[in-house]
């Protein structure tokens, strides 16, 4: 049986790789191959249509980062903002401390925003891999959580990061456009984040994507991004912020 499915397998990398090279240069670029003529990376584009490629390496799909994470290549950076599992929505029943690992599968380099109630879970995910907690400090607004009121957020840090150290931010909440989404993180944390742990053309995936802010912030800052949502209203959100300029940061 195996040899009838290598055999169609062939005639299938085969036909893709036949097309002209005017057919290849309409296809969009993955993100994470430049010259983009693998036939793995070929098949991947067949099996898993994006729901956004904006061809510069900004990239969104619709589903579950459990299915459509191990399919991806290696990234740079996972930055992320799981469920916290303090009820803000249907999805936000149980914080994912699966997630850990599967995020280390993907990438070298780990930030998760887990929220006050799951940072000790959070961190004892990563087990050795643990580095430090970086933060930002909400200057004018709270936000209600299960275990109160508080104006931080967390971002545990794990493996091997670019820039060392604990530190902290502060941010004040303007009047940034409504996003419609119940738990946008800031995008002036985002940016400090991303800028922090990331470099210039480097790969950042946010497999719990919402509205988009860890791929805003990932653009303005001239990174490549993956997100992967599993709401379509969100991904279509997050869509249309990608549309929007490029900020001059
Ligand atoms: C805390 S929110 C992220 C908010 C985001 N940081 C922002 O700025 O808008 C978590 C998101 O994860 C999504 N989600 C939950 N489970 C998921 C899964 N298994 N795969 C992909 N997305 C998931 C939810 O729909 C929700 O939008």
């Amino acid at each position: 049986m195996w040899d009838v499915v290598f055999n169609r397998w062939l005639v299938f990398a085969f036909a893709l790789h036949s097309r002209s090279e005017a057919e290849l240069a309409q296809r969009p670029l993955h993100p994470c191959d430049p010259n983009d003529r693998g036939v793995i990376v070929d098949l991947f584009w067949v099996i898993m249509k994006p729901y956004y490629d904006d061809g510069n390496g900004i990239v969104i799909y619709h589903g579950d980062c459990r299915e459509i994470l191990p399919r991806l290549p290696k990234v740079d950076l996972v930055l992320t903002d799981p469920p916290y599992g303090i009820g803000k929505a249907e999805w936000d029943n149980e914080y994912p401390a699966w997630f850990t690992n599967l995020a280390f599968s993907i990438s070298n380099a780990v930030g998760i925003m887990p929220g006050l109630w799951s940072l000790p879970s959070c961190i004892r995910s990563m087990n050795e891999k643990y580095k430090w907690v970086l933060c930002g400090y909400n200057k004018n607004g709270m936000t209600h959580g299960a275990i109160g009121f508080n104006n931080w957020i967390p971002c545990v840090v794990g493996g091997t990061i670019k820039n060392g150290g604990q530190d902290a931010m502060s941010f004040s909440i303007g009047r940034e456009t409504k996003l419609n989404h119940p738990s946008p993180k800031p995008l002036p944390f985002m940016i400090w984040l991303v800028n922090r742990l990331s470099d210039k053309d480097m790969v950042v995936l946010d497999p719990f994507m919402g509205s988009g802010t860890t791929l805003r912030a990932a653009k303005d800052l001239h990174r490549k991004a993956i997100g992967i949502e599993i709401e379509e209203k969100y991904c279509e959100i997050a869509a249309k912020r990608m549309r929007q300029e490029v900020l001059s940061l």
